[in-house]
């Protein structure tokens, strides 16, 4: 189905995992994609990858200049810009009392920082080009469920959600939709190395009522919906996509390994 037909599209983060595979959904469902991501050679090979609609530019979502160039890019190839996907995130494993200032801003400044950087200037092209939109924040089952060892993540987390709420309340009236989805355990070059290790895995299946992790296609299928007109009415609001791990609680990574 075309539900993203003629779209123009940003997905940041979009050189690798979730969203890759939302970047890859969204041509899938017909609309064109600026993918954003550091990583130039991943970069590169996705936007191969993915085909004509697809243009790769490297970013860096902490600094503010390049997101609202990246956006204004996308807006001039594609002629409008309808949906932004911030993505791109990432947090840091330390006891809270060793985690170290440096670390903590590095997780703020793109985690939650990029996000508000997207939210901005894709909310204000929005509104120059008169044309309606949807922004779509990446979240996490850690905006909600605290986990041991991932202060800098969960508080960047839970900003992205109150973030979401802020915009969509402030912009709604002028026609852009801002909303998340909450991914749980998607198996991930973020997420790989941990799975990788038995007990790691199975202290994390344990608390997923499904007992599998969620795939990152299912992510972008998640985003195709929330950034068509059958989720017109859906604002302000942060999805969980999470195999029902929201009805448990997190598992306890740094006591649970020990025992
Ligand atoms: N994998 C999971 O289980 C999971 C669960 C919940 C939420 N999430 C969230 O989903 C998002 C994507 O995670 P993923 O698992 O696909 O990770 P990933 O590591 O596979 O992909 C993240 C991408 O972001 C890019 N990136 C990092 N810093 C950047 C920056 N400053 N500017 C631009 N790009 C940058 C990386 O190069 C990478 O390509 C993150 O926000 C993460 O917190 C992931």
């Amino acid at each position: 189905m075309d539900l993203l037909k003629g779209k123009g599209a940003v997905v940041t983060g979009a050189a690798s995992g979730i969203g890759k595979a939302i970047a890859t959904a969204f041509i899938e469902a017909g609309a064109s994609v600026l993918l954003c991501d550091l990583n130039a050679k991943a970069l590169d090979d996705a936007s191969a990858e993915l085909g004509d609609r697809a243009i790769g530019r490297i970013t860096d979502v902490s600094d503010e200049s390049q997101v609202e160039a990246a956006l204004r890019a996308a807006h001039d190839a594609f002629g409008s810009l309808d949906i932004v996907v911030n993505c791109a995130g990432f947090g840091a494993i330390a006891p809270l009392t060793e985690l170290t200032g440096e670390k903590w801003k590095a997780v703020q400044a793109v985690t939650l920082g990029g996000v508000f950087y997207g939210v901005k200037h894709g909310a204000r092209l929005m509104i120059e080009q008169g044309r309606p939109g949807v922004i779509i924040n990446i979240s996490s089952v850690n905006a909600r469920q605290p986990g041991e060892g991932q202060a800098a993540y969960c508080a960047a987390k839970a900003g992205v959600d109150m973030l979401t709420r802020c915009a969509a309340l402030e912009l709604g009236g002028r026609g852009i939709r801002v909303v998340g989805i909450a991914p749980g355990l998607v198996e991930t070059p973020l997420t790989r190395k941990e799975l990788e290790n038995p007990a790691m895995r199975e202290l994390f299946l344990g608390v997923i009522p499904m007992k599998r992790p969620v795939a990152a296609e299912e992510i972008g299928h998640a985003a195709v919906f929330l950034a068509s007109d059958h989720a017109r009415s859906i604002n302000g609001d942060t999805i969980a996509v999470d195999g029902g791990s929201l009805t448990r609680g997190y598992p306890a990574l740094l006591t649970g390994l020990k025992g």
